[in-house]
Formats: structure tokens, C-alpha cells, sequence
């Protein structure tokens, strides 16, 4: 019988097969080499995992649904780079888990907000944004700066990340929780935005 297209179109069942075996080599092909890539599963050169209050002002970005609003992935365009510094690469982002990259940007790109503004600018920004930008739509986060942490707890979490890989020594794990001690929700916040994208070296 001579091959036809059409003879596959009237087969359901064999359309289905074929569309699924050409996204799957086309999708192999993409994926896998990722996986193997030193640029992709190495970190970059001086990046360490987060100290532990750091790892703990993360989490409560996310429980903030800080995201929502900001993405922490900036494109390698020329309107991007010029804004918001070297583009993101993804060496940066082997100790993210979860990765914050996201889309949504209702607010600016902050991947390599650390170290722009100073840590008192993110406090007041961070309890009343308008204080500083007039027309700011970012919602008001006063209570992070009453809400004490609970030093213990970044225990397992250091540790759930150690078991995925993330560098942790032991020592690093059992003095976490003192470094910790008497700080609120609101200096974890700071330090964690103050490191972002600065560990890696750029041109600008
Ligand atoms: C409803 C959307 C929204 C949410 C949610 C939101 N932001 Fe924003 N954010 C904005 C907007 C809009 C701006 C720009 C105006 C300003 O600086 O306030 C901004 C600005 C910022 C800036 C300054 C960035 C720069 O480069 O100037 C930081 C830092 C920031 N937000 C952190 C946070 C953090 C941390 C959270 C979660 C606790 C958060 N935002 C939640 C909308 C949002």
C-alpha cells in the first residue's frame, strides 16, 4: 500500500501514537542534553548555598506570595540587562528550591536587587511602600517586623535541603539556630532580598 498522510489522519489511534512519539524525540531532545550541561547543573563560581537566615527570609518571600508581583529572572535583552544588570544565568539558581523565576512582573525584576538600596530603604519599603514610591501598588507587610522567628525551626529545613544535594556541613546545621536568635521576620526578608544576584561577578 502506498504511504499517505491521509491513512494516518482516518486512524485516531495511530495519530495519537505518531503525535505522541514526535513530542517525545522532540522534547528528549531538548530536555535531556540539559541535564548533562556543566553551565546548567553546576553552580556558578563563588555561589554558596543560603546562610541560614537567608534560607528562612526566602520562605517567607514565598509565603508572602512575593512572587505574584515579581519575578527574579532577567532576560537577556538589551532593555533588561540595561535596567537590571547582567542576565540571569542558570548556574545562580542550583541551590533554589523551588526556583523564583516566575513571569508576573506587577512589580520590577529582582533578581539582582541586593545590594541597590540600603537595608533601612527596604524596612520602610517593606511596612509602607508608598512612604518611598507614591505611586507603589505593593501591599503593606508591617507585621514582618514584629513577628519573631522561631530559631529551630530552619533545622529541617537545612536539612530536607542537604538530602537534596545543597552543601550543608553538619556544623553548619547545628549552628544555625543561634544565628537566628532575636531576629524577626523582617531582617531574614532584608537579608535574603540583600543577597540577591550578587554572587555571581558582572560586567555592570
Ligand atoms: C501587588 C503586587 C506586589 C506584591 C505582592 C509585592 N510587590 Fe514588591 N513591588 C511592587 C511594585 C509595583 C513595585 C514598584 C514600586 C515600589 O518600589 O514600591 C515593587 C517594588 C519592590 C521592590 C523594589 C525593587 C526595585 O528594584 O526598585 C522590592 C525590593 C520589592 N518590591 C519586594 C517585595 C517583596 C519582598 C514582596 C513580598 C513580601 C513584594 N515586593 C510583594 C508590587 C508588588
Amino acid at each position: 500500500m502506498k504511504f499517505s498522510h491521509e491513512w494516518i489522519e482516518k486512524n485516531p489511534w495511530l495519530l495519537i501514537g505518531l503525535v505522541l512519539l514526535v513530542i517525545s524525540v522532540g522534547g528528549l531532545v531538548e530536555i535531556v542534553p540539559l541535564f548533562f550541561q556543566k553551565s546548567t547543573t553546576e553552580p556558578v563560581a563563588g555561589l554558596k548555598p543560603y546562610s541560614a537566615l537567608r534560607l528562612v527570609g526566602r520562605d517567607i518571600y514565598v509565603r508572602e506570595g512575593c512572587y505574584n508581583c515579581h519575578s527574579q529572572m532577567i532576560r537577556p535583552f538589551r532593555a533588561e540587562t540595561e535596567r537590571y544588570g547582567h542576565y540571569s544565568v542558570a548556574g545562580e539558581f542550583v541551590y533554589d528550591r523551588p526556583f523564583q523565576w516566575g513571569s508576573k512582573r506587577t512589580g520590577p525584576d529582582l533578581a539582582r536587587v541586593g545590594g541597590r538600596y540600603s537595608d533601612e530603604w527596604h524596612r520602610t519599603h517593606l511596612d509602607s511602600p508608598r512612604d518611598l514610591v507614591p505611586e507603589s501598588n505593593m501591599p503593606n507587610y508591617p507585621w514582618l517586623a514584629k513577628a519573631r522567628l522561631v530559631p529551630a525551626d530552619v533545622v529541617p529545613k537545612m536539612r530536607a535541603l542537604q538530602r537534596l544535594s545543597v552543601p550543608y556541613s553538619e556544623q553548619e546545621i547545628k549552628d544555625a539556630p543561634a544565628t537566628l536568635e532575636g531576629k524577626t521576620e523582617q531582617d531574614a526578608l532584608v537579608a535574603y532580598l540583600q543577597g540577591l544576584g550578587t554572587q555571581i561577578k558582572t560586567r555592570n
